[in-house]
């Protein structure tokens, strides 16, 4: 049987590496976008292995960092994947709305929407291509998930958005300070690969008991 592979887009941070354990624990192997070699060594310290891990760097927020990627699963020169997961964040920040700049405001769309953007459109051709039910993962791009699942409704993408409504962070943070761990969280991704039945759909997440009770509704 072919196993199957996850590109994970934003590998690194706190959703990436549940989305990364999710994928590992389904039985699935990873292909993580880095942007550099400390990066790939900060993700298998929280996976703990690099075990069924490849990994490639390139840079997300450019407008040819992902098409760069696809171009050399194609060539054959990076393993092919079937399951995209997108999680490319911005600054968590406390700073007051009204007091944040227009540079830094540009800065953080260029890592959260354009990046994630990015990731979607470069990756899903790629994916329609395969005679094969993929998925289509997005985190933090709630408009944009919607015309995805609406244009995906009728492929063999499964595309669906993650509404995660309270703070989750990698194990050893997440202990420090309370919150849920990725650990915990990953168990939404594993639920999400498994049942074909989430489609098109928001996945929401608003309280931790959700993990283990997921709650989906179409999206339109
Ligand atoms: N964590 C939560 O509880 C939570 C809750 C609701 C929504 N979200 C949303 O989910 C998304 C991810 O959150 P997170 O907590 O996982 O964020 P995070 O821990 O800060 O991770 C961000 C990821 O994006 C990458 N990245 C950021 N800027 C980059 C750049 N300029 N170039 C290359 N890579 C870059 C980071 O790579 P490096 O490791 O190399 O820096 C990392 O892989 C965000 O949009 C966030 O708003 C998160």
């Amino acid at each position: 049987m072919m196993i199957e592979r996850v590109l994970v887009v934003g590998a690194t941070g706190n959703i990436g590496i549940a989305a990364v354990k999710g994928a590992l624990r389904s039985g699935r192997q990873v292909l993580a976008v880095v942007r550099n070699q400390a990066s790939a060594d900060k993700l298998f310290k929280h996976v703990g292995s690099s075990e069924g891990i490849d990994i490639v760097e390139a840079s997300v927020v450019s407008d040819t960092g992902i098409k760069t990627v696809v171009h050399q699963v194609k060539a054959g020169k990076l393993p092919p994947f079937q399951h995209v997961y997108t999680c490319v964040g911005g600054e968590y920040t406390d700073v007051p709305l009204k007091d944040i700049t227009t540079d830094r405001l540009r800065k953080n769309m260029n890592m959260s929407f354009e990046a994630n953007f990015f990731a979607y459109r470069d990756t899903i051709e790629y994916l329609q291509e395969q005679n094969h039910p993929n998925t289509m993962g997005q985190g933090p791009l709630f408009s944009m998930a919607t015309a995805a699942a609406r244009e995906n409704e009728k492929t063999n993408v499964r595309v669906n958005e993650v509404y995660l409504m309270f703070r989750v962070e990698v194990d050893e943070a997440a202990a420090e300070h309370g919150v849920t761990s990725s650990s915990e969280f990953a168990s939404v991704y594993e639920e999400i690969l498994a049942n074909p039945e989430i489609r098109g759909s928001r996945v929401r997440v608003a309280t931790p008991a959700d993990i283990k009770n997921l709650k989906w509704a179409k999206k339109f």
